[in-house]
């Protein structure tokens, strides 16, 4: 269901117009998806809940500090490369943006792309409505299409104009987040929506020095302890749950042999917690595992692509090669 927003105008704000799908993919889900997790020998929740309002305003924290160089390394490469990028994507596209969150990255490239029509996808409906219609108001040549939506569990799209290059964009490297079946499963479902000859432009955190990779999720501030902590802080206020977020830590390592950063909140003492009724036992030091952000080499990632269907079309990174951005596309038939 497609609700246009009416055109209100208030003083000094004018509202502009954006059509909203709102998908509702959080109310069912949290509740059973934190028990189930919990109820898991090694206790896990999954990362999409992070992103409450507060949790949004404490990423897009993350993206400024000083160790987290995903964030500014993949801007440095949009902003280098991105006529390049536009070429290859081909000229007035429809754009879908999995996980578009503040929308910052896109508007790099929206001047030239000249999108027919933007889709961005967010999990977090305020802050998904919040940032499309402020990027409204900078591009109003562009129709704007947000959908609330949890796109790792589904994909549904409004219908889209035709005759038009489809492109889904990707960036952050929240691809990371999955590991490498559910991720190979997630670029197979976003090809089926893109269907031949259509395109994704992805952005890819690369393996390196532990210590850099160690760094940029234990930062000096604790921004990124407070925003694995605030899961818990957003379970009690939406659920029926007594975390004692004072008797749990942030634990962030780089597990080499699977090749990936592991979050995860530790109990600092034995104790119970109950959620909706169910109660949990916890000893000293055993953890709930909160998120996983995988790290690939260029030629493991290609070689995950090529199994979606994917042709590897151009790659992008920065002078460290910290960073990559790929171009994919599936064949025109
Ligand atoms: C948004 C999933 C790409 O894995 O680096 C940042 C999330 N977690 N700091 C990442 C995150 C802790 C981020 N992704």
């Amino acid at each position: 269901m497609s609700v246009k927003e009416k055109n209100i105008t208030k003083e000094n704000n004018e509202l502009p117009v954006i059509s909203f799908d709102d998908n509702h993919p959080t109310t069912k889900s949290l509740i059973e998806e934190v028990l189930s997790g919990l109820n898991k020998k090694q206790k896990t929740i999954p990362p999409k809940f992070f992103y409450d309002s507060k949790g949004s305003k404490l990423f897009d924290q993350i993206t400024q500090l000083p160790e987290y160089y995903p964030t500014r390394t993949e801007i440095g490469i949009i902003k280098t490369y991105r006529n390049e990028m536009a070429q290859c994507i081909g000229k007035s596209p429809v754009l879908i943006e999995l996980g578009s969150g503040s929308s910052l990255k896109v508007q790099l490239l929206l001047e030239g792309l000249q999108p027919v029509i933007y889709i961005p996808i967010d999990i977090s409906r305020d802050h998904l409505l919040e940032s499309s219609r402020s990027l409204a108001r900078y591009f109003p040549d562009i129709s704007v299409h947000a959908v609330c939506d949890d796109y790792s569990s589904s994909l549904s799209l409004p219908d889209l104009p035709q005759g038009h290059p489809k492109v889904a964009f990707f960036p952050g490297s929240s691809i990371g987040n999955f590991e490498p079946e559910e991720a190979l499963a997630l670029l197979q479902r976003v090809a089926d929506i893109l269907g031949p000859g259509g395109g994704m432009l992805i952005g890819v955190d690369l393996q390196k020095d532990a210590k850099i990779l160690n760094a940029a999720y234990n930062d000096d501030q604790n921004v990124t302890s407070e925003f694995n902590l605030n899961l818990l802080t957003r379970i009690n206020s939406e659920t029926e749950a007594d975390f004692d977020i004072t008797k749990f830590y942030h634990h962030a390592y780089y597990n080499e042999k699977m090749e990936r950063i592991e979050m995860h909140l530790v109990s600092s003492e034995a104790q119970e917690v109950n959620v909706n009724g169910e109660s949990f036992q916890f000893q000293a030091g055993e953890s709930i595992h909160t998120e996983n952000s995988c790290k690939y080499t260029l030629q493991s990632f290609r070689k995950m692509a090529a199994l979606a269907g994917f042709e590897t079309v151009k790659v992008w990174t920065d002078s460290k090669s910290y960073f990559s951005i790929h171009y994919i596309e599936l064949p025109k038939v």
